[in-house]
């Protein structure tokens, strides 16, 4: 199950953390995958750099993966960012990138990579959300409201295009350890939040990694608008 030999996937955010850790994966199913990020890619088919909020910079990453690889089967919106500050305090140039590069550019990667897999009559996209979609955190407004926008983008462009063969899916993490996660959570305001988690644990990298393979795969196609939460609970609550 979940044999991904023969489909070509990209990855964007490739360079560091869940991004990385699901190139692995991806490529462990028998992918080939393009890692495209903002920052060197390595470990992947081929590498591409990208700023997901320049609509010019996606289409031409786009345009290169096709060339390159003949096709494009699998998206994953992986590239992120958390600018944390109380929501007195947040600045419009954060609230902006934040907004530009979690909401905005996943809309602009999907919108470019939908467009080969609608003529193509098959797809599969997954955007990282967070369990920060569906729950107020203290100093994430923007990032907050960039990924519950995810979750909306990700149930409209599932309605519009899975009559073409293309799923469209979210995977909502609770903390991670990545270099994202450490940042926000290495701290005594951390430690308070393991406790509020059923499992009492942030993830692993590997198991967001696996909800995104899953969802990737051709057995995954009547999974369609959903939103995965590998959070441990916590928005179970
Ligand atoms: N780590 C967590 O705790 C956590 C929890 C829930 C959701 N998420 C989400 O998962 C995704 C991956 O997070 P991560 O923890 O791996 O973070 P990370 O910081 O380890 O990796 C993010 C990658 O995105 C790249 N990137 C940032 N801006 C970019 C841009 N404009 N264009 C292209 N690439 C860009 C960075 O260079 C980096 O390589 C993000 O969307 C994040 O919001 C993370």
């Amino acid at each position: 199950m979940f044999d991904l030999t023969d489909r070509v996937a990209l990855v964007t955010g490739a360079a560091s953390g869940i991004g990385a850790e699901v190139a692995v994966a991806l490529t462990g199913q028998g992918a080939r995958v393009a890692g495209a990020d903002l920052t060197d890619v390595t470990g992947c088919a081929s590498a591409h750099r990208v700023d997901v909020a320049d609509p010019d910079a996606v289409d031409a990453c786009v345009r290169e993966v096709v060339d390159r690889h003949g096709r494009l089967d699998i998206l994953v919106n992986s590239a992120g960012i958390a600018l944390l500050d109380p929501a007195l305090e947040l600045g419009i140039e954060a609230w902006r990138r934040t907004l530009d590069v979690n909401l905005t550019g996943s809309w602009l990667m999907a919108q470019a990579a939908g467009r080969v897999m609608v003529e193509q009559g098959y797809g599969r996209i997954v955007n990282l959300a967070s369990q920060a979609a569906s729950s107020g955190l203290e100093k994430h407004a923007a990032y907050c409201a960039s990924k519950a926008g995810i979750n909306g983008l990700t149930r409209t462009l599932a309605v519009e295009w899975g009559p073409h063969g293309v799923t469209v899916n979210a995977v909502s993490p609770t903390v991670v350890l990545t270099e994202l996660g450490r940042r926000a959570w290495d701290n005594p305001a951390g430690e308070a939040h393991r406790g509020e988690i059923p499992a009492r644990r942030f993830a692993e990298p590997s198991e967001i990694a696996a909800a995104v393979v899953y969802l990737a795969s051709a057995e995954a196609a009547m999974v369609n608008g959903a939103e995965l939460k590998v959070d441990g609970g916590f928005t179970a609550r």
